[in-house]
Order: C-alpha cells, then sequence, then structure tokens
C-alpha cells in the first residue's frame, strides 16, 4: 500500500477557447489548439479511473468549458462515474434549455465567474461585450432550475471598490458561497501586472472587510478569500499541497499539480493518453518532486510555518527567486521578498498609466 493519499477533487480543464479576453488568465501563454483536445470518450474514461482512483469532486473548467459541444455528454460521464460535478463557467454559451439539459445529465453545481459587478466595467474587463447582461440572465436559469451557485470574483487594482457590491449580489442572486480572489500572477496574467496589482492600501481594506463581511454573513454566505500575493508577509498554501488533494487535467490530456507547473522546466508531466491516472498520480516523479517536506531547503526546513504553508508556492518560487524549491517569496523570510515588495511597489507606480493587455483565443 502506497502512503501517498488519493486526489479528493480533479480539475478538468476540458478546452483552452473561451470567448472572453480577461487580462488577468491564469492560463498558459500558449493555449492548446482544439484539435489537441482530448475527446469525449478519452474524458469519460479519464472520470472513470479519477473515481477509481478516490476522485470525489469533479470541477469541470477552461477555457470556458461551454464552448465543448459535448459538455451534456462529459457530465452524463462524470455521474456515471460517481463524480460531484461542478461547472466553472462565465455563463456564456450556456441557454436555459443547455443548462436544463445539464440538470438532467446530473450537474450538481455551478460557479459563475464575476468580471465587474456592472455591465460598464465588467464588459471592460471581459474584453467581451454584452457580456454582463448574459450572465445576469444566466444567474437567473440557475437560481429557477435550483443549482447550489458559488460566485467567483478576481479582484484587483481596477475593480476592487466593487467588493461590496460583489457580496450583495451574492446574496440577491441566493449563491451559498463566494470565492473572493485578489488576482493572482500566473500565466497571462503576468502581462497585467502592472495594470491589474492592487495597491498596498487596496489589499489591506479588502481584507478587513472580508473579516466584516464574514462576521455579519455568518450562517447566510460562506466566503472564501485568496488575499494579494505581493503584498502578503506569508505565503498561501497552494494547491494544499503540491501533489496533495487535488491534480489537474489539462485539455491535451497532460496531467499537473497545478495550472501552472509547466512552467517548472525540468519536471516532466505525463499524459492520460499513455498511462493511467493512477500510474501518473503515485508515479510521476514530476508529482512527487515537492510533496512532503524533503525537497525544502532553509528557511523552510527548519521553519516552525513549514506544516501550514508548506513553503508557498513552487511557481511563484521558480518565477520570482528562479528556483521552484525556494521559499515563495511572498515570505518575509524568503531571500527573495524584498524583490518581491520592489516588484510590487515599482507596478502599483506604473499602475494608473498601464493598459490591459487582454488575452484572446486564436
Ligand atoms: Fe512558509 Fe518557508 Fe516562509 Fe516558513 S520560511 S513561513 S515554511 S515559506
Ligand atoms: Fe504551481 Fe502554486 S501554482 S505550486
Amino acid at each position: 500500500m502506497s502512503r501517498i493519499p488519493p486526489p479528493m477533487a480533479m480539475l478538468a480543464e476540458l478546452t483552452h477557447r473561451c470567448p472572453l479576453a480577461c487580462p488577468y488568465c491564469s492560463n498558459p501563454l500558449e493555449l492548446e489548439a482544439q484539435e489537441r483536445e482530448l475527446s469525449t470518450e478519452d474524458w469519460a474514461r479519464v472520470f472513470a479511473e479519477a473515481a477509481e482512483l478516490g476522485v470525489l469532486q469533479l470541477h469541470l473548467s477552461g477555457g470556458e468549458p461551454a464552448t465543448r459541444r459535448d459538455l451534456t455528454d462529459l457530465v452524463r460521464a462524470a455521474r456515471a462515474a460517481g463524480l460531484y460535478t461542478n461547472l466553472i463557467t462565465s455563463g456564456i454559451g450556456l441557454t436555459r434549455r443547455r443548462l436544463e439539459e445539464l440538470d438532467a445529465a446530473g450537474l450538481d453545481h455551478v460557479q459563475l465567474s464575476l468580471q465587474g459587478m456592472d455591465a460598464e466595467l465588467a464588459d471592460r474587463i471581459g474584453g467581451y461585450k454584452g457580456g454582463f447582461a448574459r450572465k445576469m440572465q444566466v444567474a437567473g436559469w440557475i437560481g429557477e432550475i435550483g443549482f447550489p451557485l458559488t460566485l467567483n470574483a478576481v479582484l484587483h487594482r481596477q475593480n476592487l471598490h466593487q467588493l461590496p457590491r460583489a457580496l450583495e449580489m451574492a446574496q440577491e442572486m441566493g449563491a451559498r458561497r463566494i470565492e473572493v480572489a485578489i488576482v493572482q500572477f500566473y500565466g497571462w496574467a503576468m502581462k497585467n501586472r502592472a495594470a491589474l496589482m492592487p495597491t498596498r492600501e487596496q489589499a489591506r481594506e479588502a481584507e478587513a472587510l472580508v473579516a466584516e463581511a464574514r462576521e455579519a454573513l455568518k450562517g447566510k454566505l460562506v466566503i472564501d478569500f485568496v488575499p494579494a500575493d505581493y503584498h502578503g508577509d506569508y505565503p498561501k498554501r497552494c494547491m494544499n499541497g503540491w501533489g496533495s488533494v487535488g491534480l489537474n487535467v489539462a485539455p491535451d490530456g497532460s496531467v499537473l499539480p497545478c495550472h501552472a507547473a509547466r512552467t517548472i522546466p525540468h519536471l516532466d508531466f505525463w499524459s492520460v493518453r499513455d498511462r493511467s491516472l493512477r500510474e501518473i498520480w503515485y508515479d510521476n516523479p514530476a508529482f512527487n518532486a515537492y510533496r512532503g517536506d524533503d525537497w525544502m531547503k532553509e528557511p523552510c526546513r527548519s521553519c516552525e510555518r513549514k506544516a501550514i504553508d508548506l513553503g508557498g508556492c513552487r511557481c511563484q518560487a521558480l518565477a520570482i527567486a528562479g528556483d521552484p524549491a525556494a521559499a515563495d517569496p511572498v515570505c518575509v523570510k524568503s531571500p527573495a521578498h524584498g524583490k518581491m515588495r520592489a516588484m510590487a511597489e515599482a507596478f502599483n507606480a506604473e499602475g494608473a498609466r498601464a493598459e490591459l493587455t487582454y488575452r484572446r483565443y486564436a
């Protein structure tokens, strides 16, 4: 028996295709072409393997998963495998009829993203005219059909002032949960650090507001909060630990411990086209590279917080400190922490003048 526990959750990135053009997109710079996407049959097999491996929750994501014409078949396959299914969507591409079909196929939950809390800002950030109005219509259908709903709002310099409105909207829509995520800089979002980096004041205000709202809305709305990395003192427990509770399957079938893992050049990620999910989870050296704490260097190795944050994010350690086994530079103990702070200040100084660079799937 292996001592590595099985994963609980799987994120299936069904496609990189997406009608929106969000500047904060965390998908990689190189998107997968439609021709390289796994087929319906491939995904159905992967879902069955995931359930057999011990996965309980399946998050269907993208890109925009609704761009897959076979989405209903995929949900049906996931349900047949016994997985709890959550659709992560911008709402674009969903009609009432399609949502009813998804309901009949066994979809359990919907997570709807918000780019802004009014049409002007939401359409500007999403780079999609009319997107907000469509999304509000979809939110109405989600409520009428009775799907449990989570809202997801990525907040940054340009929309953080709308956080109170996001919390109101969650209550108006009957959401059970809202994810308030201050923008994280991975993939495409790296290009927009100046335009999106919240100021230190904004970051602190958001923390205070969330703490207050959590108290006031206890029992009514669950608020998950991802604080602003570059202004923090200690890192997030990224992915709850590398190869620990979850895995991502990219559109081409590569299996990753996190969405940015392919930025770590020395790791070789195996594909479900060639191997079973079980073999990949337990035996791919890339999954074992940062499991546990044997890989840690100082200051993490002897740190009293290492069981709390597991040294933070490997991908961010690589991006800023140049070493994926280093402490996440968000940490005050990291030798690269000063560099990160200086970067935040420089991006903030540039912020008011910086233009958004939109992501377009071509
Ligand atoms: Fe976490 Fe490492 Fe910083 Fe300690 S030194 S708080 S383990 S990142
Ligand atoms: Fe890769 Fe954090 S995003 S470990």
